[in-house]
C-alpha cells in the first residue's frame, strides 16, 4: 500500500466474468481486504456481469459464501453485510449488446443513484481474451466508456494480452481505436506482489546496492518461477499457450525489467515504464540459432510430488495425448546496454517442479584473489543477493565468514530478511494494490501498449522456431524434478549452475531426469 493513504474516489467496479474463479478467489477477497484497511471509498459498489442468469440476491449469497471461504479466517460479519448490500448482478450473452448492455446501463444508473456515487466506473475484464475487444466496444457503443463531466472510465484487462506479436498489436489497435491509453490498465499480477514492488525500494531507496548493481560486479542474474502444480483444470487453455507464452513475456519480463532498469527520474507511471521499456528494447533479439541454443523447452512426464504420484502432462484433462506444448522454458537473455553488457540473465519457469519457488538471484563475481588457500574450493562461495518472491517473501545476502577456530577456514553464511518475521502476516491476494491503483488512476504497475508489444517481439522468433521444429524428446523431465537436463547444460557450458532452493542440484534430482 502507498505510504500516504489516499482513499479512492467514489466509484463502481464492474466485473465481467463475475461468476468465474478469478472473481471468487482473488477479486472479492482483494476488495474485502481493501475495505478492511479503509482504502475503499464509502460510496462504492460492485456490479457483477456474467453469462449465467442469476438474481442479485443469488449473486450476493454466492459472494458472501465465497468471501467466507477465501477472505482469510473469520471475516468480519458487518463488513460482509456491507459488501453484499453494495453488490448487484446482471447476466446475459456478451455478444448481444441490446439486452445485456442495455440492462447494464440501467443497473449502473440505479446503483449510482442508490449509493450516491458519481459515474466513475472501472471495468474488470475477467473474461477470455478473445472477448476483450468485443466487450469493450459494446461498453463504448452503449455510452458507458466515454469520460465526460469529469467522470472517469477505466478498463482493466487480464492476461494473456495477445498470443503473439501480431495478435497483441491487433488487440492494442482495436482498444486504442475506442479508448485512450490512459484508460487502459493491462494487469500483470506479479506487480501486485510485495517483494516485486520492493525491488524498486531495495535498489533505489538504499545507497549501498546501486553502485555494485552492474557489469563491473555482477557475474550473472538468475530468475526462477517454479511451480509444483500441474495445469489443473486449465488444460484447454494451457495446451494452446505453453509455458513460454503463459509466463515469460509477462511475469518474468516484469522481474527482468525491474531488476535491470535505470533509476527513473520520478515514480510517475510513465517515468518508471519508460525505463522498463528501455530494457525491453535493449534485450538482444533471438536469431533462429539463438532460439535453438539459448532457449530450452521441456514437458513434464509422470512423477512424484509431496510423496504422491502425479500424471504426466499428456495425461492431464483436456490435453492432447501427443501434445508438444512445453510446460517448462529456460533461456539466456543478453541486455545490450552500458550497465549489463556481457552479464547474462538466465530465466526459467516450469510446472510440476520440485518446489514452488520464485526468486531473483544477483550473483556477484568472485573475489579477485584467493587468499585462503587452505579452504576447500567448494567453501569459497561467491556473494549473491537473493530476492525471494514466493512462497517466503524476503531477501538474503550470502557471503563468506571465518569458521571459528585456530586456522583460517571460510564458511558460507546468510543474512536474512523475511517479510513475515519483520512486518507480520499481511492478508493479501496480490490484487489489492492493483485494484486500488486503478481507482486512483495510477498506472505505474500496469503494462503500457509498447511494453506488451516489445515483450512479444522478443519471444515471437522463439515461438516461430519451436512451431517449425517440434520437440522430439517430450516428455523430458519428471514431475517433481528441477526440469530438463538441457537447462542445466545451458548454464554449465558457461561454467555456471542454477541455484535450486533445497540443495545445489542433488544426485537424486539428476537421476530423476530422463536423458
Ligand atoms: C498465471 C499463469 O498468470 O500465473 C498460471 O497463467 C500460473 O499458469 C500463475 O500458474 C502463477 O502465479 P503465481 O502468483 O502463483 O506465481
Amino acid at each position: 500500500m502507498p505510504e500516504s493513504q489516499k482513499t479512492a474516489e467514489p466509484c463502481v467496479m464492474v466485473i465481467f466474468g463475475a461468476t468465474g474463479d478469478l472473481t471468487k478467489r482473488k477479486l472479492f477477497p482483494a476488495l474485502y481486504n481493501l475495505a478492511r484497511s479503509k482504502f475503499l471509498p464509502g460510496n462504492f459498489a460492485i456490479v457483477g456481469v456474467g453469462r449465467q442468469e442469476m438474481t442479485t440476491e443469488e449473486f450476493q449469497q454466492q459472494m458472501h459464501d465465497n468471501l467466507k471461504e477465501f477472505a482469510g479466517a473469520n471475516p468480519d460479519g458487518e463488513l460482509l453485510q456491507w459488501f453484499c448490500s453494495r453488490t448487484s448482478y446482471t447476466g446475459g450473452d456478451f455478444d448481444d449488446d441490446k439486452k445485456l448492455f442495455h440492462d447494464l446501463k440501467e443497473l449502473l444508473a440505479e446503483v449510482c443513484a442508490k449509493h450516491d456515487i458519481p459515474e466513475n466506473f472501472f471495468y474488470y475484464m475477467a473474461i477470455p481474451p478473445d472477448l476483450f475487444a468485443t466487450v469493450a466496444k459494446k461498453i463504448v457503443k452503449n455510452g458507458l466508456g466515454r469520460e465526460e463531466d469529469g467522470h472517469w472510465r477505466r478498463f482493466i484487462f487480464e492476461k494473456p494480452f495477445g498470443r503473439d506479436l501480431k495478435s497483441a498489436k491487433k488487440l492494442n489497435a482495436d482498444l486504442l481505436a475506442i479508448l485512450k491509453e490512459r484508460q487502459i490498465y493491462r494487469i500483470d499480477h506479479y506487480l501486485g506482489k510485495e517483494t516485486v514492488q520492493n525491488i524498486l525500494v531495495f535498489r533505489f531507496g538504499n545507497s549501498i546496492f546501486e553502485p555494485i548493481w552492474n557489469r563491473n560486479f555482477v557475474d550473472h542474474v538468475q530468475i526462477t518461477v517454479a511451480e509444483k502444480l500441474g495445469v489443473e483444470q486449465r488444460g484447454g487453455y494451457y495446451d494452446t499457450a505453453g509455458a513460454l507464452r503463459d509466463m515469460i513475456p509477462n511475469h518474468l519480463f516484469q522481474l527482468v525489467t525491474l531488476t535491470a532498469m535505470e533509476p527513473p527520474v520520478s515514480f510517475e507511471a510513465d517515468a518508471v515504464r519508460d525505463e522498463q521499456a528501455k530494457i525491453l528494447a535493449a534485450i538482444q533479439p533471438f536469431s533462429p540459432e539463438d532460439s535453438l541454443h539459448c532457449v530450452v523447452r521441456g514437458q513434464y512426464g509422470p512423477g512424484e510430488i509431496d510423496g504422491k504420484k502425479v500424471p504426466g502432462y499428456r495425461d492431464e484433462e483436456k490435453v492432447a495425448r501427443s501434445s508438444n506444448t512445453e510446460t517448462y522454458a529456460a533461456m539466456k537473455l543478453s541486455i545490450d546496454n552500458w550497465r549489463w553488457a556481457d552479464v547474462p540473465f538466465y530465466l526459467r519457469t516450469g510446472k510440476r517442479m520440485s518446489e514452488k519457488h520464485s526468486s531473483i538471484i544477483i550473483q556477484f563475481k568472485k573475489a579477485p584473489f584467493v587468499l585462503f588457500r587452505d579452504t576447500p574450493v567448494d567453501r569459497l562461495r561467491t556473494n549473491r543477493i537473493e530476492i525471494h518472491i514466493q512462497p517466503d517473501e524476503g531477501i538474503t545476502l550470502h557471503f563468506g565468514a571465518k569458521i571459528p577456530g585456530p586456522v583460517v577456514k571460510l564458511g558460507a553464511v546468510d543474512m536474512d530478511f523475511n517479510y513475515v518475521e519483520h512486518f507480520g502476516e499481511q492478508l493479501s491476494t496480490g490484487y489489492e494494490r492493483l485494484l486500488y491503483d486503478c481507482m486512483i488512476g495510477d498506472a505505474t504497475l500496469f503494462q503500457r501498449a509498447d511494453m506488451v508489444e516489445a515483450s512479444w517481439e522478443i519471444v515471437s522468433p522463439i515461438l516461430d522456431v519451436w512451431s517449425a521444429i517440434p520437440a522430439r524428446n517430450f516428455p523430458n523431465y519428471e514431475s517433481g524434478s528441477w526440469g530438463p537436463h538441457e537447462a542445466d547444460e545451458l548454464l554449465e557450458r558457461e561454467g555456471r549452475s542454477w541455484k535450486n532452493p533445497t540443495s545445489e542440484t542433488s544426485a537424486t534430482d539428476l537421476d530423476k531426469r530422463k536423458s
